[in-house]
């Protein structure tokens, strides 16, 4: 048991370049803190653009203890409400998507415009304001084609990392996309870990057979604090942004967010087995040989474009010890499956390769649920992303904890 009164000092001792102390990653309490003070305060990815790609289409999703609903107006507008009636409380939505003219709450039909108005609560007399019973509004935005939401009353300045992945992703279209698949896993591990492994190759050579046939695991070629300190990725670097493509490491003000643009393995243009592409290529992009845009918002997506799809990867917590990861392929609106791409061909080495992180992550938490566990050092060399990560969340909750203020101090 951990109250905040308690975080303070587990924070405190928290030692950069080490890995966190174990109720970190398995306390209920510190699970609980982490949704208040970060989750339900940050941005959060939730849905692909292309999921809602018409007036009425919705995907639902559950943050925490709060179920949201994100539907696409009649004005084409995306807005996210909370999934919950102002009747009597019952959720709307509860299939993961849908189409539907209006929101019906399946207790009592009251009725609800896409735009979160209530229409029609069938006799609730003449002193019932309909105007007054809206539904509620989530903050709600979209950056480079991905719907972002924050449960704060209010939220971060979004802009600028909305401007950057915007200018980073304009070439590769995200307005013409269509999902190609999208799939779900439960991965047994705190959502911490998922993070943690996510933003380092050390595991890579060891766990992810298909994945490194393209994926370069070079670290200092996926960037730490500048693309350029590798020839390579230099290189790449130098003749993307040539060619129009924004491609230098960015990262923003608070490290929140990095956008930047590496190279395949060799020839490689595509996360496939052979290395060649899976979809057409996407009419924005200049040549196929693009490598892949990386571009990740903490605490909750990673995500890569390609010259011929994109994957969305959305993390979503549980509980202290169960993490939900989301992919989502995109292509191009105008090709068809079995002519143009093989599904299986498009997600077969992510599909494998998460498997294999739900693996490690799995195995990392049994490790790190030992009595006999006690945080360990990070390389630097190679695991400089994780630090970073680690440092983020541990400023970012010592500010919750605290106030800005505790920081200010140090
Ligand atoms: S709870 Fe929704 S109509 Fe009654
Ligand atoms: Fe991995």
């Amino acid at each position: 048991m951990t109250s905040q009164a308690d975080l303070l000092p587990l924070l405190r001792a928290q030692q950069s370049g080490r890995s966190l102390a174990r109720p970190f990653y398995t306390d209920a309490d510190v699970f609980e803190a982490d949704l208040a003070l970060i989750w339900y305060r940050e941005w959060i990815f939730a849905a692909a653009a292309a999921e809602v790609p018409r007036a009425g289409c919705y995907v639902t999703l559950q943050l925490g203890r709060y179920p949201v609903v994100i539907v696409r107006g009649a004005d084409g507008e995306v807005r996210a409400f909370h999934n919950s009636c102002r009747h009597r409380g019952s959720r709307i939505c509860s299939r993961p998507s849908g189409q539907a003219a209006k929101l019906v709450c399946p207790y009592h039909q009251w009725t609800y415009e896409t735009d979160g108005r209530l229409l029609w609560a069938r006799d609730m007399g003449p002193d019932f304001d309909p105007a007054r019973h809206g539904l509620k509004p989530v903050h709600c935005a979209v950056a480079a084609g991905m719907v972002f939401i924050c449960l704060a009353h209010d939220a971060p300045d979004f802009s600028e990392v909305k401007a950057a992945a915007d200018r980073y992703s304009a070439p590769h279209r995200l307005d013409e996309l269509k999902v190609a698949h999208r799939s779900s896993i439960v991965e047994n591990g705190n959502w911490k870990l998922v993070l943690e492994n996510n933003r380092e190759c050390y595991h890579c050579a060891g766990s992810h057979p298909a994945l490194c046939r393209t994926f370069n695991d070079d670290p200092d070629l996926v960037g730490a604090d500048d693309s350029l300190s590798s020839p390579a990725g230099a290189a790449h670097v130098n003749r993307c942004e040539a060619a129009g493509l924004p491609s230098r490491y960015l990262i923003g003000g608070n490290e929140q967010w990095r956008l930047v643009r590496i190279p395949f393995v060799g020839a490689a243009v595509s996360y496939t087995m052979d290395g060649r592409a899976a979809a057409p290529l996407i009419p924005g992009m200049p040549f196929a040989n693009a490598g892949s845009l990386l571009f990740f918002h903490y605490p909750n997506t990673w995500n890569h474009f390609l010259s011929d799809h994109v994957l969305n990867f959305r993390v979503l917590p549980i509980s202290a010890t169960e993490t939900e990861v989301t992919t989502t392929w995109l292509v191009h609106r105008d090709a068809v499956e079995g002519r143009d791409y093989d599904l299986t061909r498009l997600t077969e080495v992510w599909t494998a390769t998460n498997d294999e992180d739900r693996r490690v992550v799995e195995e990392n938490q049994i490790g790190i649920s030992s009595p006999a566990y006690e945080p360990g050092p990070y390389s630097v060399k190679q695991e400089s992303g994780v630090i970073q990560f680690v440092d983020w969340y541990v400023r970012t909750l010592t500010a919750g904890v605290a106030g800005p203020s505790a920081l200010a101090a140090e």
